[in-house]
């Protein structure tokens, strides 16, 4: 099952609700990437706004909080509405409480890496989560260059998740996947993609998607 999620991140903010109707119908979920100017050097949308464009999405919402105290509101995007939301385990001081408080929403629940952070840092959390995402560039901008030596993270995550979690928990990954690099991501084990410049910058963002998500099944 591959799931393709573009990012709204550099999608044209005066028209957003024009931009997601060319991806709507060709993706399974919007990616909408938070950013507090603290826990990364970049802001994005603030908890209104994004309750606003989650009530506006026709498909469900992966909200991808790049924020410094996750555990104070990240259950705020659940209650709004998200259908996943993801925190990153960097910036949480208490993951056991914010994944409970997030999950009793019903929402899904992930846990970002950042690209210094390994994998085995996440295992107490596995039973809990329904999404590991592994960051493929530095998080705070789009647009940078995917980082082929996260791979050997995917593949490890992936090799958990087979084991011990099949089926459970899905694996993301986030930052430079386009035409060229999504199938190196899949083939490393990857299910669930982020993609931001590589759909809104083509011509047709929604063949766009539908192109990557052709070229993650060949495997
Ligand atoms: C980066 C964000 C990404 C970003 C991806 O911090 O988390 O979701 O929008 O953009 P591209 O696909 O351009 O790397
Ligand atoms: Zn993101």
């Amino acid at each position: 099952m591959i799931r393709i999620c573009p990012s709204i991140l550099n999608a044209d903010r005066n028209n957003l609700a024009s931009e997601i109707s060319r991806i709507s119908a060709q993706s399974d979920l919007l990616h909408l990437d938070v950013m507090d100017n603290i826990f990364v050097p970049n802001q994005t949308f603030t908890l209104e706004e994004s309750r606003k464009i989650i009530s506006e999405t026709p498909i469900p919402v992966d909200a991808h909080l790049m924020i410094a105290d996750p555990d104070q509101s990240a259950h705020l995007y659940a209650e709004a509405g998200a259908a996943s939301v993801t925190f990153h385990l960097e910036a949480s001081i208490k993951p056991v409480e914010t994944i409970a408080k997030i999950a009793a929403y019903g929402a899904r629940v992930g846990i970002a890496l950042k690209p210094g952070t390994p994998f085995h840092l996440i295992a107490p959390f596995m039973s809990d989560i329904d999404m590991v995402l592994i960051m493929t560039v530095e998080p705070g901008f789009g647009g940078q260059s995917f980082m082929r030596n996260m791979m050997a993270k995917v593949e490890e995550a992936r090799k958990e998740i087979d084991t011990n979690y099949y089926g459970k928990i899905w694996l993301q990954v986030d930052g430079g996947i386009s035409l060229e690099t999504i199938q190196t991501a899949s083939a490393a084990g990857a299910d669930t993609f982020v993609a931001g410049s590589a759909v809104f910058k083509a011509d047709e963002p929604g063949e766009m998607v539908n192109l990557l998500r052709a070229a993650a099944a060949v495997n």
